[in-house]
This record gives C-alpha cells, structure tokens and sequence, in this order.
C-alpha cells in the first residue's frame, strides 16, 4: 500500500489485514507505556484545509504513538489563505522532508490530485475530501462492528451477513460513501434511509438498499444503525423544511431508540447533534460506539501509518 484515498480499491483480505494490525495497535493502546519506535525518523504531516477536532489530534495520537514527528499544517491563517496553490503548498512539504502526508481538503479528489501529482514523495493519507470519501473513517467504523460482534475473537474475520442501516444526510457525507464500500466488500448488506432531498440522484452503482421510511427501518431490526451528520456547510439550499421535521422523520429520537432491536449497535461519526439526529438517551446508551470509534480511530489509523510508512 502506497497510499489510502478510497476504500473502493480496498479488498477483503486488504481490510481484514489492515483490521487485524489495528487490533495489535489497540493492544498497545492498553499498556502503560503506550509507544512504539516503529516511525522513529519519520516525518507525518497533518494538512487540514477544513475544520477538524478529532480526525486531526486522532493522526495526531496515532502518528506520536508510533514515534514518528507530527507537523501540524492547518490552511487557516497560512500562507494558503494568501493564495497559495497546492503545489506549492506540496513542495514545501516536499523541502520539509514529510514521509506522509495527511489531508483533508473541501475538494473532492484533492488527495488523488496530490498523490499522483509528483509535486511530493509522500504516502498520501485522504483524512476526508468534499464529500466524495474518508476512509479512515469507515475503516474505524468497521473495526469497532467487528469488535462488537466479536470480541476477542475479532481476528481473521469479516462482516459477512452484517445488516447496516446508514441514515441522515447520504447526499453530503463522505463517510457514507467510505463505508458502503468498505462494509460491502467485507460481506455487510447496507442500506440507506434518508429524506428524499438528501440521497444522491444517482446511486444506480451503488450495491445497497434505499428507503425514505426511518420507522419501517427500525422494525426491520439491523445489526446495526449509523447516523449521520446534518452537513449544513455543504448545503447551498434548504433540503428540509426545519430541524423539527428532520428529527421528526430521520432523527433516532428516544421513542425509535425504544423500539430498535435490544442488541443493535448505535453508531455516529461526530460531531453529532444531539437532539436533532440523536437523542441523548440513544448516544449515551450502553448500545452506542460513539467513543469507542474515538478510541479506534486512533488504532485504525496506527495501523495505516504503519503499512504505508514503515
Ligand atoms: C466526519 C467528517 O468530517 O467527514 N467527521 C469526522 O471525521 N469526525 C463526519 C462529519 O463531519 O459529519
């Protein structure tokens, strides 16, 4: 592996390697002394053109626990606000001596752009672009099912027959698309509910289901449900009337967590809102992964720093 920018291009045996060297990462995550020299000499650059809390500082973590040095680029209040392009944004990184780069970009394809360019030597990380993918993102939502259904004995396996149902707004969100990929070549049937402004108008390629009906989706008891975030900064209209009817029709509201199937897994990617796409019963519930994907973002993402760098 050179780079990461998509999980389409990922196979099965692909993913269940990189899942099961997260799982090692994790068990180093338990000890006291939770640093490996793997990196030692390394230089991993964070290039974030958009904001970011967690997919940052979880690089950050995950490139520091592997001993390597971490340059934190952030586009505001940088030369990239003077105007600077990406090349020569890349060829600075590339004078700096970066081994890797991180980036998230508001372009789709930036990281694509800046993998073949030939601008930078760098193993190209894609930390989420527009709203085309953010596979780090789907490889630690499929690490934390596994390690669900699992458990210890997680190792080896797929997701084969795992029922995921993916909800709110698909259209906007990268890592609905990261995670289709991803959870279908591991063996999950996907299928979306969403507002009917908020689908894609083509997913005639997309392997999955489609559905506008939250409820009609609860009652069909997934394994597990994901909700996704409202992406208003990507929004240039109005795709629903107000927040009422969104939570009214897509929200998992305390009324749908009662009824979703008792041993069903809650997901969201943060940052969530709460009260709109979640009540705060459903993500603080025992049934909710939302901080262990914290905790597993960062293994996940050890591990491929690790197959990209070392
Ligand atoms: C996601 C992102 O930025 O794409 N969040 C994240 O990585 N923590 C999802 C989102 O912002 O909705």
């Amino acid at each position: 592996m050179r780079h990461l920018l998509s999980t389409k291009t990922i196979s099965r045996d692909e993913a269940i390697v990189l899942l099961d060297i997260a799982e090692d990462m994790a068990d180093v995550a338990g000890r006291e002394v939770k640093k490996l020299p793997t990196l030692r000499g390394k230089t991993v650059v964070n290039l974030f053109f958009e904001d970011s809390t967690r997919t940052r500082i979880s690089f950050e973590a995950a490139a520091k626990r592997l001993s390597a040095d971490v340059i934190n680029f952030s586009a505001k209040g940088s030369s990239v606000s003077k105007g600077e392009s990406l090349k020569d944004t890349a060829q600075t990184l590339a004078a700096m001596g970066a081994d890797g780069v991180v980036i998230r970009h508001h372009a789709s394809g930036a990281p694509l752009v800046l993998a073949e360019s030939g601008w930078i030597d760098a193993g190209i990380i894609n930390a989420g672009d527009g709203t085309h993918e953010h596979p780090t993102q789907a490889l630690l939502d499929a690490f934390t099912i596994r390690r669900r259904l699992h458990g210890a004995a997680s190792r080896g396996r797929d997701l084969d027959g795992v029922t995921v149902t993916i909800v709110g707004d698909v259209l906007h969100s990268r890592v609905a698309r990261s995670n289709l990929w991803l959870l279908t070549t591991l063996g999950a049937q996907v299928g979306f509910v969403a507002p009917p402004t908020l689908l894609p108008a083509d997913t005639s390629a997309w392997p999955a289901t489609f559905g506008f009906d939250l409820d009609a989706a609860i009652d069909a008891g997934p394994d597990v449900i994901m909700m996704l975030r409202i992406q208003a900064e990507r929004m240039s209209a109005s795709f629903f009337p107000n927040p009422r009817e969104y939570a009214r029709g897509w929200g998992l509201d305390d009324e749908r967590f009662a009824r979703l199937r008792a041993d069903s897994i809650v997901m969201h990617p943060g940052p969530m809102n709460r009260g709109l796409e979640i009540s705060s019963a459903a993500a603080d519930s025992a049934r909710s992964t939302v901080l262990e994907q914290v905790a597993n973002g960062v293994s996940v993402r050890m591990a491929a720093l690790y197959l990209l760098l070392s």
